[in-house]
Order: structure tokens, then sequence, then C-alpha cells
């Protein structure tokens, strides 16, 4: 099949969240299953163009852009994913992408992103390539459908093209005063939109994908169900009601090859279901690495690794951590940044138990390797989760996840049963403090039990999320698009 896929992020180009490793993934594994797949996002300016051997692409160079009443000039590179294998392209707009960071909050963000959509048009038609998918994601890229059937539809190499809009994130819908349509080259188009948010003023790139596209998905089957109530739809469940004959969740899988703790080069010993010994030797790189007493080793060591945001439910934390690091001997080791509230409640709780936390303020990606192989619980009590990667790494690194009853967490975590003795990990089901003070104390008086600790570790680490067997199921969408086709 022929697939356009287009995203605001693409690893190892451009990585914020979970979507830049989804984006990738797909680009990956669809090429393996021998489609033509193509992926294109923005020439930021932090994208190392040396580093990955970009070349800019001859035949599609200077292309003027009008988008409302300003011409863009943009220029398009090409490169591989890391697989050197998938074509990844590269739109040059330096007058939207050279602001030293992927998102921003600067006033043309709409534009942004608008652009790229378009852009993925002009590409295919520099390439005279004729995508049956066009599939995008999240709000950056969710014009998309629209602009199929506006400013793209006279093209006849689109003539059968279909979309897929996927959902990673609801939260984020990008929300813009409705003025901005003009801005987008859309407004004589102005009917495709929501005419009761345009009447009051308002735009918003998700809705109005969710409208038009052909199909959504959304990356796990318990949020596609969630999003269609009003306590998760963030005010889009009413059109996700109206359109769920056209909603599917698909479960987002894991690249084995660069999370497997057999073979990982961020972790100094590999380790397996049949040799756990690595395990307790990378605890206790890590412990030394916070500086830690490591002879201890056998205390519970906790582990978090995510951006500090709202959805991710550390105000639970901030209602209970404290309790539990004056009541339990552990180890609490944290990555992440993100809103200034939980970066200062990570802070302060590493100045009042200065050998108990060590917070690591940044991005860092072998660190965060090293936190899912040494740690022994990994604690993910988000509010709500479309899918969640880090809790499904956990799994396979034998780190049992303490974790919500929400979204793909729910998809991917068991709770554990003594008397069966089958689970992987501590599931709480309220939102609540108590909740999650319940989870983790169920953890931590597990853990002494060696015999049911090693059983949580092995159930979890068989467990298999490979993107070999999820992409089967992008594909018999695809098929099925496509099919209407004919
Ligand atoms: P989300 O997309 O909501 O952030 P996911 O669990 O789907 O959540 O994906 C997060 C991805 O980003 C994972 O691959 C995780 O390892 C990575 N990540 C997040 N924060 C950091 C960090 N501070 N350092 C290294 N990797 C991080
Ligand atoms: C989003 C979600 C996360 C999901 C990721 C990739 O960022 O917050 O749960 O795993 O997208 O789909």
């Amino acid at each position: 099949m022929r697939i356009c896929l287009v995203s605001a992020e693409i690893a190892p180009f451009a990585k914020i969240g979970g979507l830049g490793d989804v984006s990738a993934a797909l680009g990956k594994y669809l090429k393996e299953n021998g489609h033509d797949i193509r992926l294109v996002m923005p020439l930021y300016d932090t994208i190392d163009r040396a580093k990955y051997d970009l070349a800019p692409v001859k035949f599609a160079q200077n292309i003027s852009l009008w988008m409302g009443k300003h011409e863009y000039v943009i220029h398009f590179w090409s490169g591989r994913l890391s697989n050197g294998k998938t074509d990844v392209y590269f739109v040059q707009c330096d007058e939207l992408y050279k602001r030293g960071e992927v998102y921003t909050s600067d006033p043309d963000e709409p534009v942004r992103f608008a652009l790229l959509s378009a852009a993925a048009f002009e590409l295919c038609q520099k390439m005279g390539w004729s995508p049956q998918i066009f599939h995008a994601n999240d709000w950056h890229t969710a014009l998309i459908p629209l602009y199929l059937k506006s400013l793209y539809s006279w093209d006849r190499l689109f003539k059968s093209a279909k979309t897929v809009l996927t959902i990673h994130n609801i939260g984020y819908q990008g929300n813009f005063p409705a003025r901005i349509i003009n801005d987008l080259g859309l407004n004589s188009f102005y009917q495709l939109f929501d005419s009761y948010d345009l009447f009051h003023g308002r735009l918003n790139f998700l809705k109005s994908g969710l409208l038009h596209a052909d199909k959504i998905t959304t990356v796990s089957p318990t949020y596609a169900r969630e999003i269609q109530t009003p306590e998760y739809g963030e005010g889009l469940d009413g059109i996700l009601r109206k359109r769920s004959h056209d909603l599917v969740g698909i479960l987002n899988g894991v690249d084995y090859e660069e999370w497997n703790p057999e073979k990982d080069p961020n972790i100094p010993y590999p380790y397996s279901v049949k040799n756990l010994s690595g395990k307790k030797k990378n605890k206790q790189v890590l412990l030394q690495k916070a500086g830690f007493n490591a002879a201890d080793s056998d205390r519970p060591l906790l582990g978090i690794v995510g951006r500090l945001v709202e959805h991710k439910g550390f105000d639970l934390m901030m209602d209970c951590m404290e309790e539990i690091l004056t009541s339990y001997e552990l180890w609490f080791i944290i990555l992440g940044s993100g809103e200034a509230r939980y970066e200062n409640f990570f802070k302060e709780l590493q100045q009042r138990f200065p050998d108990k936390v060590a917070f690591y303020n940044g991005y860092d990606y072998a660190l965060s390797h090293l936190i899912e192989a040494g740690a022994d619980i990994f604690v993910m009590p988000s509010r709500y989760e479309p899918c969640g990667l880090n809790q499904i790494y956990s799994l396979k690194y034998g780190t049992a996840p303490v974790v919500r009853k929400t979204g793909g967490l729910a998809d991917t975590v068991t709770l554990y049963d003594w008397k069966t003795q089958t689970g992987d990990g501590f599931v709480f089901e309220h939102y609540s403090p108590e909740g999650l003070k319940w989870a983790l104390e169920y953890a931590l008086t597990t853990y002494p039990n060696k015999k049911a600790w090693k059983k949580i570790m092995i159930n979890g680490m068989k467990k298999d999320f490979s993107w070999q067997k999820q992409i089967r199921e992008y594909e018999k969408l695809y098929a099925s698009l496509a099919g209407e086709n004919k």
C-alpha cells in the first residue's frame, strides 16, 4: 500500500514524547512488511542535518506555498529512519521552523502545522506519487482531511486517497481564534469547520479533523471507549460518539530492538527471563550513579521517567509520597521535565529525603533505559493515559508497574493476584491519593517475598507488545479503507 504519514514528531529527529516513537515505529514496521510508506515532518532547526545525513530533494526546492495572504517558500529534504530504509521527508521553512524548539506558544503556531499538512500534498505532487492513505497524527496534522477536500481536491493524484487521523492525546486539541482561518488558506472553505465554533470565534484543529477523517484511531482500546464519555472526551466526546463506527483503538507496540534487556547497549548488564541476575547489577549501577549506598540493595527502588505534566497523576504523589517515604525503606529515582510545580515538588522531595530520593531534571535517553533496567517498581499513576509506553518497557525489563486503571495502562498491566500468582503489576482504579497509596503499599509489601516478586517479573517479561503484532491492525484498517476505493 502507499501511505503518507505526517507527524510533528518522528524519532530520532524530533521526539518530545511517545508521538515521536510511534510515528517512527509505524514507518519502520510498515516498510518491513513491504508497504510504500513515506514520512513527512518539519525541518526544525534543532535537527542536525549532517548527523542524519539529510540531503535536499533536488526536484522539490523553492516551492511557493500561499497560506491565505502570505507566501511561504519551502524546500524539501530527505533522509532515512534509523533502519536505513524508510524515507523521511523534511519540510524546510525557516520562517516557521527556525525557533529552537519543536512546539512554541507563538501566535503563528497554527500556521506552523497547517503548513506542514499542506506541504505533504505539495510533496506528493512533486513526486508524482499518489498515496492511498494519508495518515495524520494529533491536532498538528488534523487538517489533512480538510486540505484533501478543499485546496487539493482538484488533483487527480489524490482522487482515491483516504484519510486516517490518530488521536495520541485528546488533551491537546489546537484551539485557536477563528480569525486564523485566513492564515490557513481555507477561508473560502469555512463550511468544513464546525459552524458553532466559528460563530463563537473559535477554531479547533482536532475537532475539524474528527469531522472529516475517513477513519479515526486512538492508541488503545480502553482509551477509544473512554474518550466517548464526558469524563475523558475533553469536549469532543459528542463527535466521537457520532463517529463511533469509524473509531478504533489500536494499542501501541514497542520496538523490542530498542527496548530489550537482553541486548540494550545503554545498560551495563544484559539479562533475560532465563537469567535475571543482571538486573540486580544494573540496580547497583543506578544506585551508585544516584549517590546512594548500594550495599543495602535489598530495598525496593522506585522509578519514574516522563514528561512532568498534569495528566500523568503527579498530584496524587504530592498527597501521598511523603507518607510512603517516611514509612518505608526504599529509593525513588525520577527522570523528567515539564511543569514547574511538579519539578519543584520533586526538587523539594529530594531535599527532604536526600538518602532516598534522586531527581534528574531533564531529558536523558540512556538514563531512561538504565532506570527501566535498574528499578524494581515503575510508577505511572496517570489521570488519563491514551496508551503510555514506559509501563510497557517496564514489563519487558521486569520492573513491576504501579498504574491507574485507565487507557493503555488498563490494557497492558494486570493486577497481581496472590492466589493464582497471575498478573504483572499493581493497578488501582479510583483517581485518589488513597488509591495510589494502596497500590504502592501492595507493591512494597509484596516486594520482600522473593518468590512472588520473581513471578511478577517473569509474567511481565513474557508479555508480547511487539510492533510486529500491532502493525497488523493498522494494515487491516488501511486495507479496509483502500478496499472502499475499488
Ligand atoms: P507521552 O507521550 O505522554 O509523553 P509515553 O509513555 O507514550 O508518554 O511516551 C514517552 C516517551 O518519551 C517514552 O519513550 C519515554 O521513555 C520518553 N521520555 C519521556 N520523558 C523522558 C525523559 N525525561 N528522558 C528520556 N526519555 C523520556
Ligand atoms: C501521547 C500519549 C501517550 C501515548 C503516546 C503515543 O503522547 O500521552 O499515552 O503513548 O501519545 O501514542
